[in-house]
């Protein structure tokens, strides 16, 4: 989705290029994002004029042919395009501006009533440049302020006026020191720094430079100068800033590949480290006792999430009922409306989203929650609006992920729903102390068993990559906790290295799936230790067929399966499974995707937040 970066420098303490330079670093951290199109727009301090600079392309070249960086200006925006509204050319791309190029405006979101005031601005003189929605927000802009000189008042006015979603920051020369903001349903947050202040859709951005922010809110409005920060809400009430601020202990390294050729493989091998700073965060916290207390006594649990939130949330599922016997409701964000009528006054809603700013996800806790349910939520990003508008949020703590496929996000969530999964059956009495004290210390080798089975596999995974690159379908197939392990590897293949790949129990694919089977179709199978015999039985269906099975399984299980290969994981305890089994189908996707010629860290079409509907 779209990035949006602001700076505001002090012009006594700052060069006069830095902030091209601030931005220009920015939005590089912001290409994981996925983009198509890039710009800049500051304000000459020498003639006050604005200056934009912007192409279809990617950031690297676009900067060098346009010298972004050598810009002048202690005021200015950046922004990375992914088209919505207008195909991606140079024209559409962001900044845009208004008939005057007094104003210049970046987006994020859709104006869903762009064609409307389109008309009415066209009937008043305006004509317009872009085939994009957020060029209309410029040119009433343009419109207000003329009729009003309060340029603040412009903006609330014109806010008020715009239908959609958006986080807009907008600079104009007639207040050169600042840049205004508003926020509806996308991300923004304010960066606080010496001498300078930042706006960013997301943090990774600003990290060079600070370590404190401000999160907006829906319906939050305002502006920053290089040395204030002025926040009001829907109602025009002026936020206290400073009760507003958070502190991160993120460092800017973390967004770095460190040595490696991809965020993605960085962030896989990262599993060791950040399982255990989960489980020790989590385990030295009474936060989970206090979020099983909520939901033992709420009547029914629902879970939300998209994509690979999604999967883990089914593993939550499955812990819950295995442990607790209570029935847990997962339903896909996206499809909410069609579930939000169920919910009632007692329920908890559980959003599991990594970013905190999945607009499905987003909207299926709001739903849920408007009817009374409350609202609990598992994300990786401090003061992610899913978590400020949860009633309890469950950190993950894996750090800032940057690859777009998610990895260690996966495995911290999971580790976070076994967690809570034995608190609640601890206190429905389901376990007593010393069992739910036995399973709680064997999780706490998670991250070893993500370890090992990295080092065990990585090599074979390579020489799979290679017999599978060429392929262009295949299945991944399980039982039990495999399933939703399963759904993972097939979204992870499928989105990085763009080979068809689905995933079904494994029973289930005789049902239809088994049709495509033929000579030479790869089926990978993720064996646990449960349900192994009836796997075995489809493993042999599959290879009457002729096709080529692979088994993701425990080093016990390797003289047993018959797959025609056999990539073994170390053995472990159920519920230290997915540690084991994960790694090798992430290594998959990763070296697949590279050996087909794919940049992992951006696959096409993709982004690693999904804000618009
Ligand atoms: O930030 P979230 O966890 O809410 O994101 C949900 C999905 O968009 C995300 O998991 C997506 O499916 C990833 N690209 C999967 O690798």
């Amino acid at each position: 989705m779209c990035g949006i970066i602001g700076v505001t420098c002090n012009p006594s303490a700052n060069a006069p290029t830095r902030a091209s330079i601030i931005i220009t670093k920015a939005l590089k951290s912001l290409e994981y994002r996925g983009y198509d199109s890039v710009g800049i727009a500051l304000i000459d301090p020498s003639s006050g004029k604005l200056i934009v600079k912007k192409s279809d392309g990617m950031l690297d070249k676009v900067s060098k042919e346009y010298g972004f960086e050598g810009t002048p200006g202690f005021v200015g925006i950046g922004h990375t395009r992914w088209a919505t509204h207008g195909p991606p050319t140079q024209i559409n791309a962001h900044p845009h501006t208004d008939c005057k190029e007094e104003i210049a405006i970046v987006h994020n979101g859709i104006v869903k009533n762009f064609l409307e005031l389109k008309k009415d601005l066209a009937s008043k003189g305006h004509s317009f440049k872009s085939e994009t929605d957020t060029e209309i927000v410029a040119h009433l802009l343009e419109e207000l302020s003329n009729r009003n000189n309060d340029f603040f008042n412009a903006l609330k006015r014109a806010i008020s006026m715009v239908e959609g979603s958006y986080a807009i920051a907008v600079i104009t020369k007639k207040e050169p020191d600042k840049i205004f903001f508003a926020r509806k349903e996308s991300p923004l947050i304010v960066g606080l720094s010496k001498n300078l202040n930042l706006l960013a859709s997301d943090i990774p951005a600003m990290l060079d430079y600070t370590s404190s922010f401000i999160p907006l809110s829906d319906g939050e409005v305002g502006w920053i100068s290089p040395s204030d920060v002025h926040i009001e809400n829907l109602n025009g009430e002026i936020i206290d800033t400073k009760k507003r601020i958070v502190t991160v202990d993120w460092k800017s390294d973390m967004v770095r590949k460190s040595g490696y050729p991809h965020f993605m493989i960085k962030e896989i091998h990262e599993q060791p480290q950040v399982l255990k700073n989960t489980y020790d965060g989590l385990m030295s916290d009474d936060i989970l006792d206090r979020a099983a207390d909520v939901l033992a006594s709420g009547e029914r649990i629902f879970v939300t999430a998209a994509g690979t939130s999604y999967h883990a949330s089914l593993i939550l599922k499955l812990f819950i009922e295995r442990l607790t016997g209570r029935i847990v409701y997962p339903f896909i964000a996206s499809e909410y409306r069609v579930v939000e009528n169920l919910a009632h006054k007692g329920d908890v809603i559980i959003a599991v989203s990594q970013s905190g700013e999945t607009i499905d996800t987003m909207k299926g806790l709001r739903a849920f929650k408007a009817r009374g349910a409350i609202a609990m939520s598992i994300t990786n990003v401090m003061g992610s609006t899913i978590g400020r508008e949860s009633d309890f949020t469950i950190p993950m703590r894996a750090g800032p992920e940057i690859g777009v496929a998610a990895t260690k996000t996966f495995l911290t969530q999971t580790l976070v729903a076994s967690l809570l999964s034995i608190k609640l059956a601890s206190k429905l009495g389901k376990i007593g102390m010393d069992e739910e004290k036995t399973m709680l210390s064997e999780l706490a080798d998670a991250g070893r068993v993500a370890g090992e089975a990295i080092s065990m596999t990585e090599g074979v995974v390579k020489s799979m990559a290679e017999r599978i690159h060429a392929v262009q379908n295949m299945y991944f197939l399980g039982r039990g906790l495999g399933v939703p392990l399963s759904y993972e590897a097939a979204l992870k293949l499928k989105e990085i290295s763009y080979i068809h790949a689905e995933a079904y129990p494994a029973g289930e694919s005789k049902h239809g799936p088994i049709a495509l089977v033929e000579q030479g179709f790869p089926v990978f199978f993720i064996v646990t230790s449960e349900m192994v015999s009836e796997l075995e039985g489809n493993i042999a269906e599959m290879n009457a067929r002729g096709a080529m099975t692979v088994a993701i399984a425990p080093f016990k299980l390797k003289e047993r399966l018959g797959t025609k290969a056999i990539i073994a994981v170390p053995d472990a305890g159920n519920m230290l499974e997915p540690y084991s089994l994960t790694p090798p189908f992430q290594l998959l996707a990763y070296y697949t995707a590279v050996r087909r010629g794919h940049d992992p860290d951006r696959p096409r079409n993709l982004a690693k937040t999904v804000t618009v509907e």
